[in-house]
């Protein structure tokens, strides 16, 4: 049962597509409180679980620390953050009671779960104009799926895109790529996309390809495709200023850009210098946008990344003008204070200076002020941006999706992005940022997973082998092993890193072979995804989920259950053969080792250290259940899926969904079949 009480007058975000009547009183659990702003308490008992928050930092249990949603363009995701780059603001308290709460707000909201007090959850935000949701349900299962239904079906990719990608930000020239397909095919390292970074564009302008060094682009997208490699380039959020540029030309001549208090254009600075950022919460603007990306698809492209939607803002005019003025200030400041007889004031004010100089020099960018800088035209109103700031990249992909829709209505597109808000997850997937090519990020990236699961978001991954700093050998295979599981599989790294591309290693062999275990996977995971998408349902789950008797199942955040027949354990820590797991049950341990070789050991329900090399991927099979695994191949198109055969416990049946991958008849009675083992 879902309740939805409303405060004040929110803005629409769409988040929500079933019809809710709006109920009188007071939420069904916890405590409002509407005065200046808005707060809601809850109390806490001390077995309390608390998941939810989708792309947010710390546990699988978010108990214990802060979040706040507010989109940010922060690639340093250590652990005291509390905002990454998308708002996902639904949590599910189970114990005492167990309920989930969905707050429709779209700009800041302090999640605070028991960190001020241990005991109390609180949720508080500057405005009382929201919607809240309180759903009731069987158990966390339950009302997790009643929470999907009322945000709508999750976006489905096709199925290339379980494949594997290659990225890196520095490829700047047809050779490159060629290069990067040439050093996965040669080494025969399955791969199915390139990823293409902002230097292939005309100085960083969207809907751009620079002439001198993708000239022909058409003719080149065809060849990569020859290769069955697909090149997905990325899209900014940010439209270049520059006379003679289509796109700002027309954004400006019709008014799609955002605008600043006095009604002209609003700009800040990103990749391409000063920008103006298309009013994607303008149904015509957004029309406008999203249309655009016709100029990519008429070269054969079939796949985007929506990058830098916060939107990242590196500074604005305004923000210029503040340290110019202090600049200024601060040399006046100095020439009075050389005088011989300058007054004690004068030096402490040239100190004050100096130290607001150095916080403003030191301010990263996206200052909270600049977003209250600009406008939108919504709902046919004037909204000022930070009041919907976490709108704006699931805006952008939703323009993109739109756009897309209108430009082949029967064919997927790969699409995901960077910001993002609940009811996005319908549009597109997120890959979670700029990580780190750290040990404790890939442990980060399995926290997120679930979360981002009961959120709606199932097409998600993060940057394998870390994108800022240098990866090691050891990180990258162990991070791959993990990104077996995820549906977006990519490995990406910033400029300036070491180059982590599987062949630039030693030992190729355990890298074809990891990727190879992908591949194998695919029937199964492609099924597991298509389920949770269609039936509104987990693709990872913590387990306590499925063992909710089980109170060790509760506390463990290093290990999730994919679909209804695996767990996974991933090894996230270097220079260690292997790693505990704990089984909720008895389990088939199984092992894909070098040169297409399976091991099988059944566990006893309790606590294990396996042993697990850095060329081997481990899963674990539940109790009577099976999977299907295909031989390996090197792209998807090359699946054989008459090589589909069934592992695990004898007896065990599958019920698998498998399709073209390509349209959109996804309700087809005959995509279903059932197979069993033994
Ligand atoms: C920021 C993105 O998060 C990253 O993935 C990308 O490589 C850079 N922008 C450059 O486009």
């Amino acid at each position: 049962m879902v309740k939805k009480y409303r405060f004040g007058n929110p803005f629409a975000t769409e988040a929500v597509v079933k019809d809710v009547p709006v109920s009188e009183g007071k939420p069904l659990y916890g405590e409002v409180s509407v005065g200046e702003g808005f707060s809601y308490s809850y109390s806490m008992a001390e077995g309390d679980i608390v998941y939810g928050l989708g792309e947010a930092n710390r546990g699988i249990n978010k108990r214990g620390y802060c979040y706040v949603s507010n989109c940010t363009d922060d690639p340093n995701h250590t652990e005291d953050k509390c905002s990454l780059y998308g708002a996902h603001n639904f949590i599910l308290v189970w114990g005492k009671e167990t309920f989930g709460l969905f707050v429709d707000y779209p700009s800041d909201l302090a999640f605070d779960i028991g960190f001020t007090r241990s005991d109390l959850l609180t949720i508080s935000c500057e405005r009382a104009d929201l919607d809240i949701y309180v759903i009731q349900g069987e158990d966390p299962a339950d009302i997790v799926k009643q929470f999907r239904r009322l945000i709508g079906r999750s976006y489905i990719p096709p199925k290339f895109a379980f494949g594997f990608g290659q990225s890196r930000w520095g490829y700047k020239d047809r050779e490159d790529f060629r290069r990067v397909a040439e050093g996965y095919r040669k080494n025969h390292l399955p791969i199915d996309m390139i990823y293409m970074d902002i230097d292939y564009m005309e100085e960083y302008k969207d809907f751009t390809v620079n002439e001198e060094r993708f000239g022909g682009f058409k003719e080149f997208v065809r060849e990569m495709k020859g290769q069955d490699i697909r090149l997905i380039p990325i899209i900014d959020a940010g439209v270049k200023i520059e006379e003679g540029y289509p796109v700002y030309e027309e954004g400006i001549r019709e008014g799609y850009f955002c605008t600043k208090e006095d009604g002209t254009p609003f700009t800040a600075a990103v990749w391409p210098g000063y920008t103006h950022f298309p009013d994607v919460l303008n149904p015509k603007a957004r029309a406008w946008f999203g249309a655009k990306y016709r100029f990519l698809t008429d070269m054969g492209i079939e796949g985007f990344w929506n990058d830098m939607n916060e939107p990242a803002i590196f500074y604005t005019p305004e923000g210029v003008a503040e340290v110019t003025a202090l600049m200024e200030e601060f040399l006046r400041d100095r020439k009075e204070d050389r005088r011989e007889d300058a007054r004690w004031d004068a030096k402490l004010d040239q100190k004050v200076t100096v130290i607001k100089l150095r916080e403003k020099l030191g301010e990263s960018s996206g200052r909270r002020e600049d977003y209250r800088l600009f406008y939108h035209q919504a709902d046919g109103k004037r909204i000022r941006h930070d009041q919907v700031h976490n709108l704006f990249g699931c805006n952008m992909t939703r323009a993109a999706a739109e756009g897309l829709e209108g430009i082949d209505p029967d064919k997927r597109f790969l699409l995901f992005s960077r910001s993002s808000y609940i009811g996005m997850h319908r549009y597109g997937g997120i890959w979670t940022g700029d990580n780190k090519s750290w040990w404790s990020h890939i442990l980060l990236n399995l926290k997120m997973l679930p979360s981002l699961n009961m959120c709606g978001f199932l097409y998600i991954g993060a940057d394998l082998g870390g994108f800022g700093a240098n990866a090691s050998r050891d990180l990258v295979l162990r991070w791959l092993a993990l990104g077996v599981f995820t549906p977006l599989m990519r490995n990406h790294a910033a400029i300036g890193t070491r180059e982590q591309e599987c062949y630039q290693f030693e030992g190729i062999e355990d890298f074809r072979h990891i990727l190879g275990v992908r591949y194998r996977l695919i029937p199964y995971l492609y099924s597991e995804f298509m389920k949770a998408a269609l039936e509104d349902e987990l693709y990872f789950k913590p387990l306590a989920f499925d063992f909710p008797e089980d109170k060790m199942a509760a506390q463990v955040e290093d290990q999730v259950l994919l679909g209804n027949e695996l767990m996974i354990a991933p090894v996230y820590t270097q220079n260690v053969s292997g790693r505990y797991v704990y089984l909720p049950e008895r389990m088939k341990f199984v092992k894909f080792l070098p040169e297409g070789k399976i091991s099988e050991e059944v566990l006893e329900k309790g606590h294990h250290y396996v042993e697990i090399r850095l060329n081997e991927v481990p899963l674990f099979i539940r109790e009577g259940k099976c999977i299907p695994v295909v031989d390996a191949a090197e792209c998807v198109a090359d699946l054989d899926m008459e090589t589909v055969k069934l592992i695990g416990f004898d007896g065990a049946s599958y019920r698998m969904y498998d399709d073209d991958g390509v349209g959109r008849n996804y309700e087809e009675p005959g995509n279903w079949s059932v197979r069993s083992l033994g």
